[in-house]
């Protein structure tokens, strides 16, 4: 099974964004991860749809949304028309994640469900129907650079045995680093999110660190 990377763009420099991810594309890079926080649902604040709607031209293939903001309702339709391919919801962001998942679809893009790590997988089946792809955090969201959160593994597995059967992608996003990716990617992850470790020194290193991760992660899936 091929194994996607999607660096996220949290860990770049934000005073150049545009040419970092001309670069990730220069680099083969065709998923880009961009991390929308409302200082309210995590305590950290960086994108609006404005900015979302400046990067898509600098943006090769995928433009991946998670929106890490609550209540979502008001700015959703922003964020839609803002260009993106996958917009992420949290099942955690209000009482009706399913209506937002639907009105996601609705507009024509692809609807990602995200869960935290103190949330379980029961209502899943009842959600799927409506998701094309199912982000884990292995990190509490709010930051990058933190370690995986050591269950994260177990918590793929359980949730790619719900998925799998339905051809819905599992994401983990947070803490993917040469040395996890190989469990998160034997566990079924079929897209990890990098930050720090894509973003590690100087851009001329950004392609040698996407390989590795690649690498690891290959490695089991294959
Ligand atoms: C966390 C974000 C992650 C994060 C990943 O709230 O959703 O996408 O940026 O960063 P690293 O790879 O540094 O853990
Ligand atoms: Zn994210």
């Amino acid at each position: 099974m091929a194994v996607t990377i999607a660096p996220s763009i949290l860990a770049a420099d934000f005073a150049a964004l545009g040419s970092a991810c001309r670069a990730l594309g220069e680099a083969g890079v065709d998923w880009v991860h961009v991390d929308v926080m409302d200082g309210h649902f995590v305590p950290n604040l960086t994108f609006g749809p404005p900015m979302v709607r400046a990067l898509r031209p600098h943006i090769r293939g995928t433009m991946d949304v998670h929106l890490m903001i609550a209540p979502v309702e008001p700015l959703l339709p922003a964020f839609l028309e803002a260009g993106a391919d996958i917009v992420t919801v949290h099942a955690e962001a209000g009482p009706h994640v399913h209506r937002n998942l639907r009105a996601i679809r609705a507009a024509g893009v692809r609807a990602g469900l995200a869960i935290n790590p103190g949330t379980g997988l029961d209502a899943l089946p009842w959600l799927l129907d409506d998701v094309d792809l199912l982000c884990v955090m292995t990190v509490n969201p709010g930051f990058g650079g933190q370690s995986l959160i050591p269950s994260a593994a177990a918590k793929i597995r359980a949730a790619a045995a719900l998925c799998r059967p339905r051809g819905i992608p599992v994401m983990a996003d947070g803490g993917v680093s040469a040395e996890t990716a190989r469990s998160l990617a034997a566990a079924g992850a079929e897209v990890l999110v990098a930050g720090s470790a894509v973003f590690a020194g100087p851009q001329e290193r950004w392609g040698a660190n996407i390989a590795s991760l690649r690498r690891a992660a290959e490695d089991v899936a294959a």
